[in-house]
């Protein structure tokens, strides 16, 4: 079952420059199961959870998001309990509330929801940040501050944010070390665009 998660999940992703490549969805996966262990968390949930959490995406999936479509239909194709789709769609639709919007109702959501603002955060995040960035044409940094779309920017919007917004212990401790990463970098970028090093 997981396998094949895995090969519906990276046909979906294939080609797509949202920020929501397979790679990523691998990565959430892999920490997601880390985090569950860690926590006692359902294993068999979040790993189906993680692998499908981005397939229905906003921005990939417009016309499927609000039902999770594509996830449910999977599943369902799969034969995968009633039951368990439902558990399964629940914690992805309460982790994609960008932005830190609404706690996730169970254990199961909480560690997927972690894994993927992990991702977000740490020298994985500073590099999808630049590479979103570049594929909008975007400036990396505006030193006067008033270009609201340059990537240093998103720092302070998102990513500095959300350390304080992990639900598990687990995840908090992993938090804390790759946003001390972010914050040097940050003075190290700085540093360097002033010519000081
Ligand atoms: P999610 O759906 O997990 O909240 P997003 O779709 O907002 O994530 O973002 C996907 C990736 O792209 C993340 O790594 C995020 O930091 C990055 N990203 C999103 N918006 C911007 C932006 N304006 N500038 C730079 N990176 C961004
Ligand atoms: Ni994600």
């Amino acid at each position: 079952m997981i396998k094949k998660a895995m090969d519906f999940a990276e046909r979906i992703f294939a080609g797509d420059g949202s920020g929501h490549d397979f790679d990523h969805t691998l990565r959430v996966y892999r920490m997601a199961l880390r985090i569950a262990e860690e926590e006692g968390a359902d294993l068999d949930i979040v790993a189906l959870a993680a692998l499908l959490h981005d397939v229905d995406d906003r921005k990939l999936s417009p016309e499927t998001c609000e039902g999770k479509k594509r996830a449910v239909g999977f599943l369902q194709e799969n034969g995968v309990n009633s039951d368990t789709i439902e558990r399964i769609v629940q914690v992805i639709s309460e982790i994609s509330f960008s932005e830190g919007r609404g706690i996730p109702s169970t254990l199961e959501g909480m560690c997927v929801q972690d894994a993927d603002r992990l991702d977000a955060i740490g020298a994985i995040g500073i590099a999808r940040a630049f590479a979103f960035g570049g594929s909008r044409d975007r400036r990396m940094h505006d030193p006067k501050g008033l270009d609201k779309t340059s990537t240093i920017q998103h720092f302070y919007d998102k990513l500095l944010l959300l350390k304080d917004r992990m639900n598990t212990e687990t995840g908090k401790r992993l938090a804390a070390q790759r946003d001390a990463y972010l914050r040097e970098f940050l003075e190290e970028f700085y540093a360097e665009w002033d010519g000081k090093r």
